[in-house]
């Protein structure tokens, strides 16, 4: 695949997965046990993209802090800073002086597996100004809809609809690639929406603009509850990433730097972070992600849970279907079940 460059969105108003966590936006909140972006950058880098821009307005310090310059994950990465958030296209014209040639852009919370290079080829093919990926939802009525014509070219975009006004389930699946012209159409230091602002207006103008349908996995991780189901579909296999290892899905994998008592009982898939440390008889039954230095004191029991860094569970408690933030702790014989666990509060994940 030609050598693109990429832009992600990570600095939007709802950058906190609340509950969860207050002080980490959600691009590094940990997937697998790594920052969330890590995922987001192999996935690029598996289609040679090595140039990343990162968009930035709300807590940019926790994002660079953990990146740094992407020589790890061998790539570039560039930031962009907002002073006041500048929308989604706005945040793209903002770093407009590295974008001369065909670019994606994508919107920092999501996870999928759509394959990049087979959207660059459809782009080429419609000779799009710029191409939208399409995700097929059951209910599309949290999302921006996208109508097409039988060539795959927009004809309408319809944000939120109600569910009986709905034309299509195809939503915007939040990854473009756009032609450098577009720019032109977007203010600069102005907040401006691509569904909202750019979008529209191109098809006002008559410019080619397509959407990319792809029927695969697609998770905007925008709740607790999408967030755990990442996670959770990840070690069940239900979907892969680069950065998922064969030994990590379905089976059973911990760090040697954690310590776990013989008699502790373990069923796949479990991935255990290092410096924690697991009891006496202690019951863990997959799909469980611990962190590091995490707790889980005699005879605890815990099943279908995401646990953070520096988790405590007491002895004999029983956690079913939670994530649980770092620092907190949980006394001994508690249930603890279908719950957003922080050092604060306890509410449910899923809602009836
Ligand atoms: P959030 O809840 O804010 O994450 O956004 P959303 O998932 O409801 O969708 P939206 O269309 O508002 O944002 C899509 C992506 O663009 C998300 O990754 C946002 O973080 C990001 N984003 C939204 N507004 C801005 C902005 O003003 N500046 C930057 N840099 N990114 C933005």
């Amino acid at each position: 695949m030609q050598k693109l460059t990429a832009v992600i969105l990570v600095g939007g108003p709802g950058t906190r997965l609340q509950p969860l966590t207050d002080d980490k936006p959600k691009s590094v909140l940990p997937v697998l046990n790594r920052p969330f972006m890590e995922h987001t950058i192999a996935y690029l880098r598996q289609y040679g993209v090595e140039d990343i821009i990162l968009t930035l307005s709300y807590l940019p310090d926790a994002i660079r802090g953990y990146l740094g310059d992407g020589s790890r994950y061998g790539v570039r990465l560039t930031y962009c800073l907002e002073k006041e958030p500048l929308g989604t296209a706005g945040a793209v014209k903002n770093a407009g002086a590295y974008l001369d040639n065909t670019f994606i852009v994508l919107n920092g919370d999501i996870f999928t597996d759509m394959n990049l290079a087979d959207m660059l080829a459809f782009h080429r093919e419609k000779k799009a100004k710029a191409t939208i990926s399409l995700s097929w939802v059951d209910n599309p009525s949290a999302f921006g809809v996208v109508e097409t014509d039988s060539e795959k070219r927009v004809k309408r975009f319809i944000e939120k609809p109600p569910l009986s006004e709905a034309a299509t389930n195809w939503i915007n699946a939040g990854i473009y690639i756009l032609e450098p012209e577009i720019l032109e159409h977007i203010p600069s230091n102005t907040h401006y929406m691509f569904e909202r602002g750019l979008f529209p207006r191109l098809l006002g103008m008559g410019a080619p603009v397509y959407g990319y349908p792809y029927r695969g996995y697609w998770m905007d991780m925008g709740t607790p509850e999408k967030y755990f189901s990442l996670n959770v579909g990840l070690l069940l296999s239900t979907v892969t990433g680069p950065l998922i290892s064969i030994s990590e899905q379905n089976g059973i994998y911990y760090s040697q730097y954690a310590v776990i008592h013989p008699t502790a009982v373990i069923m796949a898939p479990v991935m255990i972070d290092g410096g924690s440390r697991i009891g006496q008889g202690v019951r863990i039954k997959g799909p469980v992600v611990i962190g590091r230095d995490c707790r889980l004191e005699d005879g605890a029991s815990i099943e279908n849970a995401v646990l953070w860094d520096n988790v405590s569970i007491g002895a004999g408690a029983r956690l079913r279907q939670c994530v649980v933030s770092s620092n907190t702790t949980i006394g001994g014989n508690q249930d603890v079940i279908n719950c957003v666990v922080t050092p604060s509060q306890t509410v449910p994940l899923f809602r009836p």
